[in-house]
């Protein structure tokens, strides 16, 4: 069972039946309806982590973004669109709290069994997202999202990012990492290509078919877009890093009042 499912009082929704209910505006963007990859598929949930683990490793990804983020025992940390807890079961053991959020119900399930089996007692799994998490604890010291911004059109990005920096502690931190396009438009035919073939090198006939369904149907923005959205959501970039022309990482300190 899910833990914490309180949601979103903004919109005038209080807990996670009341989600996929009539009580959001009609203007609210819907979360909850998947674009490209359906992550509420229980069966892609199930192989989530032994699909990602052939080309990720989480201890190492959650160590660095731990140490960027500078959180330590003392800390409350927020990981949003935790999917199965690569990073929200690492940070765990590093952190005092961890509030891991995402909108799928079938991947916070898996990342709760994994959490009871390792005996964490100190994650809160929400069921909520950028747009509907209502973070009623203390402002957190940090937040750490992975490959969970693209799911929102450009927009609807600034409202989570001004949502984010709301649950913060002033100075608090931000890491971001996505999928980012920052090659020269010129050349988007060829460079999309050789990513979607880099893919299929990486991971497989589903790794190729899930990137397709990413450049295709889901919200990855250009770098220029996405700093612009950090800055106007009230973050200074400390540090922005890009990769391979389609990853990017982003450092961001909350910015003063
Ligand atoms: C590619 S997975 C990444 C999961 C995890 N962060 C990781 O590093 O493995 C994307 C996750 O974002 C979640 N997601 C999609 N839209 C979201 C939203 N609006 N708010 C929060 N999470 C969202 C999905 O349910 C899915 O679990």
């Amino acid at each position: 069972m899910v833990r914490g499912t309180e949601m979103d009082t903004e919109y005038g929704m209080h807990d996670a039946d009341n989600f996929e209910a009539a009580r959001r505006p009609a203007w609210l963007y819907d979360e909850t309806r998947p674009c490209g990859v359906d992550y509420n598929n229980t069966t892609l949930a199930r192989h989530y982590d032994s699909h990602h683990r052939s080309f990720r490793d989480y201890r190492k990804e959650a160590d660095d973004i731990v140490a960027r983020l500078g959180v330590d025992s003392s800390s409350t940390v927020i990981d949003m669109g935790c999917g199965t807890g690569a990073f929200a079961l690492c940070a765990a053991g590093r952190c005092r709290t961890v509030h891991a959020v995402d909108v799928s119900a079938a991947m916070l399930r898996r990342a709760q069994r994994k959490a009871d089996k390792m005996g964490l007692k100190n994650i809160e799994f929400h069921r909520g997202g950028f747009l509907t998490y209502d973070h009623k604890a203390e402002p957190a010291d940090a937040i750490s999202t992975v490959a969970a911004l693209h799911h929102l059109p450009d927009f609807w990005k600034l409202v989570a990012l001004r949502r984010l920096a709301s649950m913060l502690r002033p100075n608090g931190r931000l890491f971001l990492f996505d999928v980012v396009f920052s090659f020269d438009i010129r050349e988007h035919k060829r460079r999309i290509e050789q990513f979607i073939a880099k893919t299929r090198e990486q991971m497989g006939p589903n790794g190729q078919s899930e990137s397709e369904a990413h450049v295709r149907e889901e919200y990855s923005t250009c770098d220029w877009i996405m700093e612009g959205l950090l800055e106007k959501a009230g973050f200074h970039i400390q540090a922005a890093d890009y990769h391979d022309g389609f990853l990017a990482s982003y450092l961001c300190t909350k910015a003063e009042q």
